[in-house]
């Protein structure tokens, strides 16, 4: 993809701020089978319950980077792009009053809808703030866990982005991420689609490649605990500008639009009103300086054919990833 890497951020925050809006028009309760779509992530549908209905509508993740790991009362934990606040809010419960979360996210679409979550789930424990990944406004040594879902794939110097994880960690802090990450090179009609990048799939590399920058930024004991491979339903779903896997409701239609009814991707994989030629990449022209909406300059993201999803189905895989700082 020929963007610059400010291109790629703006891109991937108008996506985001597109995508939050969309699900705050369309969705206004978690209702049962938005519950059991994130639960298909990873999360344990009880923890889901106890959340505002807004935090499960705005969750664009693709694992519980939380399951599993130790996080304990008094620890502090941080978010990278904690989006509208889901793991936050999980985390908050965690580490109770004596521990601490911040969320950190570069799109302020986010970080508001986060800051109306946290209020209403009375989360006095958690601070959101506004920040770039690979430049963290935290303090060094100063975390026990840091902690982010579907987010680094998006960055474009994911070195620069381990680098500050061993920096504001903590001697001995833990890092528990879920991402996604790839197998194989992804075909060029895919890697130059600018849907497929705010989509979590065109800017994320191989998996071994992933641990390597890891280990390059000083982390140790880094593994892979879970993969969940994509086929090309999945895959299609990440296509439709949501860093999620399509993943059927009841109705059979995509999870990029929540469960609101009569929220389908139309034919181009827009999602009702996030899919309007005004707002959405998906429709007609598009802001050509932040790079959406197609890097061939025509306005248009191209749809990526059938024979190129199939192709990449089985090689597209939401990995846990954990490390630490020795
Ligand atoms: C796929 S969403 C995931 C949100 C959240 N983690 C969740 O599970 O719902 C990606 C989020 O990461 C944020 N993001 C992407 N790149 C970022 C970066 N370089 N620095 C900070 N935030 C970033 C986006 O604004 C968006 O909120």
């Amino acid at each position: 993809m020929s963007l610059t890497d400010e291109q790629i951020k703006e891109a991937v925050r108008e996506g985001y701020t597109r995508a939050v809006e969309s699900r705050s028009s369309c969705c206004s309760s978690a209702d049962a089978e938005r519950v059991k779509q994130v639960a298909g992530l990873g999360y344990a549908t009880e923890e889901l319950e106890n959340l505002p209905a807004a935090a499960v509508e705005s969750s664009f993740g693709c694992g519980n980077p939380l399951a599993f790991t130790g996080v304990e009362k008094g620890d502090v934990v941080l978010d990278i792009g904690s989006g509208a606040g889901i793991d936050c809010l999980i985390a908050a419960e965690k580490v109770g009053p004596e521990g601490k979360v911040i969320g950190l996210d570069m799109t302020p679409a986010m970080i508001e809808r986060a800051r109306v979550n946290a209020r209403e789930a009375g989360a006095d424990n958690v601070e959101f703030r506004m920040g770039e990944a690979d430049d963290m406004p935290v303090e060094s040594d100063s975390v026990d866990w840091v902690i982010s879902n579907c987010v680094i794939n998006l960055a474009p110097d994911k070195g620069k982005v381990f680098r500050e994880v061993a920096r504001i960690l903590k001697p001995g802090g833990r890092v528990s991420i879920s991402d996604i990450v790839l197998g194989d090179d992804l075909p060029q009609e895919v890697v130059s689609n600018v849907d497929a990048l705010v989509g979590c799939v065109a800017g994320a590399i191989k998996e071994g490649e992933y641990l390597e920058a890891m280990q390059q930024a000083g982390l140790v004991d880094v593994e892979v605990t879970e993969r969940m491979v994509y086929g090309e339903k999945e895959i299609e779903g990440f296509l439709g500008e949501c860093c999620q896997p399509d993943v059927e409701d009841g109705e059979g239609e995509s999870s990029c639009c929540g469960s609101g009814k009569g929220e389908a991707r139309d034919a181009s994989g827009c999602c009702g009103s996030s899919g309007d030629a005004e707002s959405s990449c998906c429709g007609s022209e598009k802001d050509e300086a932040s790079g959406c909406c197609g890097s061939d300059g025509s306005g248009k993201s191209p749809e990526i054919s059938a024979e190129c999803i199939a192709q990449v189905a089985g090689k597209v895989w939401s990995a846990r990833i954990t490390g630490k700082k020795s």
